[in-house]
């Protein structure tokens, strides 16, 4: 079930029709997010299929990254950090955390 689900997002996202379908979709295209991450590939951030896999078993997982996407960091992924992003809305960015870690 979760895999047939997972196999027809990344349909969805190389088809470029995943915007209309996804509500998580949408609002990392809108946050910017997409310019530097991609559900499965590497670009300058790490893939959020990646991310989600990495904090499966981490508790803790939300906060951290919802302190990260908001405040900026590095060093978990490479060298290159992720800055902050303060002006976006706070609902949006929870939103956006618990769908990185559902990808
Ligand atoms: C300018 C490029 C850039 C943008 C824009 C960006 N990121 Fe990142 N992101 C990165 C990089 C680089 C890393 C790896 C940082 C590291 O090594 O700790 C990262 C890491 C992450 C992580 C994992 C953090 C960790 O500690 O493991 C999450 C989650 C994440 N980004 C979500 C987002 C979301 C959501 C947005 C949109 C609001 C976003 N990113 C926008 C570059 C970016």
């Amino acid at each position: 079930m979760k895999a047939s689900l997972l196999l027809a997002a990344c349909l969805l996202v190389t088809t470029g029709i995943a915007h209309a379908e996804d509500p998580g979709m949408t609002l990392a295209a809108q946050n910017a997010c997409l310019t530097c991450h991609d559900i499965q590939q590497k670009k300058i951030g790490p893939p959020f299929h990646a991310v989600a896999e990495r904090y499966r078993n981490d508790p803790q997982a939300f906060d951290k990254l919802l302190y990260k996407v908001q405040h900026g960091g590095a060093g978990n992924w490479g060298n290159y950090p992720m800055p902050p992003n303060p002006q976006a809305n706070p609902d949006d960015l929870k939103a956006l955390v618990k769908w990185v870690l559902a990808q």
